[in-house]
């Protein structure tokens, strides 16, 4: 695997493997990989000939009092991870690269209806950094395939909506959650947390599915299911920030109409805000 750091450099690799007609599949990621972004680069495998991976941990996205510089920088672990699973180019740009005059861009990409609610709600601005950094790494990358995990679920359906509107011609796939053997749903921020609230951080999966258990057994009761949950959540040790059972495609409240549902939740145990979600039908 070739680690590339400029975007010159990128694209001139990209436009020789388009030459030789291979599809170019495509996983951006912010770093610090575990086995849930190897699963995305094993998707994009299925996809393409040639599969990229990008490490940019982009600060368009945080907000002033996150964890950009804390943000756990693995590179090496990274390289080596990726080159086992045979990416074939990992993108590793600076800031500088990416922005060249500073910490951002004057053309901002923003989907206001799907970015302003949920995460977006608790960091305002941060999918409008989410899709302005995807569009440029798509027109450097110009992938056939882009593959991004369902764990942020609301983040895909940006992107997807993103995606469409602009015609931007990368078919978006979705990779459903890598979990531990608990069921916490795998996540760079969950090495912010000592053993013990590891342990504790399972109750939100359990939460979840206590949730989904509740509606698939017939209980409409939306607002009634998410005060339980979030007391749940509090006695478990976190702090809730959201959790809302939500119509799949525009993630709206669900009303006793809707069968596509997704469950959106976030908490923070300790330093770290945790997200997971679950998605099903009901009849
Ligand atoms: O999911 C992530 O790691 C990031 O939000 C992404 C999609 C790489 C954009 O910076």
């Amino acid at each position: 695997m070739q680690t590339i750091s400029t975007i010159a450099e990128l694209r001139s690799q990209i436009r020789a493997a388009r030459m030789a007609g291979k599809r170019i599949g495509f996983v951006p990621t912010m770093g610090n990989l575990h086995e849930g972004h190897i699963s995305l680069v094993t998707e994009a495998h299925k996809h393409a000939d040639l599969v990229v991976a990008s490490i940019f941990v982009n600060p368009l996205q945080f907000g002033e009092n996150e964890d950009l510089d804390n943000y756990p920088k693995t590179l090496e672990n990274d390289q080596a991870m990726l080159s086992a699973n045979d990416c074939h180019l990992l993108f590793a740009p600076t800031v500088k690269e990416m922005y060249p005059d500073g910490k951002g861009i004057e053309t901002l990409v923003e989907v206001p209806a799907l970015s302003n609610t949920h995460c977006g709600a608790s960091r305002p601005g941060h999918f409008r950094g989410v899709s302005t950094v995807v569009t440029k790494l798509f027109g450097i990358v110009q992938p056939d395939v882009a593959v991004f995990g369902q764990k942020d679920f609301q983040q895909l359906a940006v992107i997807r909506r993103m995606t469409e509107d602009l015609s931007l011609g990368v078919k978006i796939v979705g990779v459903p959650t890598a979990r531990n053997e608990f069921g916490l749903a795998l996540s760079s921020r969950n090495g912010y947390l000592s053993d013990e609230q590891l342990h504790t951080a399972i109750n939100l999966s359990k939460t979840l599915n206590w949730a989904k258990d509740e509606i698939i057994s017939g209980n409409r009761n939306y607002s009634g299911i998410q005060d339980s949950a979030n007391q749940r959540l509090q006695d478990a040790g976190f702090k809730p920030d959201y959790f809302t059972v939500c119509e799949q495609k525009d993630l709206t409240p669900a009303s006793d109409k809707d069968n596509k549902i997704v469950i959106l939740a976030a908490a923070y145990m300790g330093p770290a805000r945790l997200i997971d979600n679950l998605a099903f039908k009901i009849n």
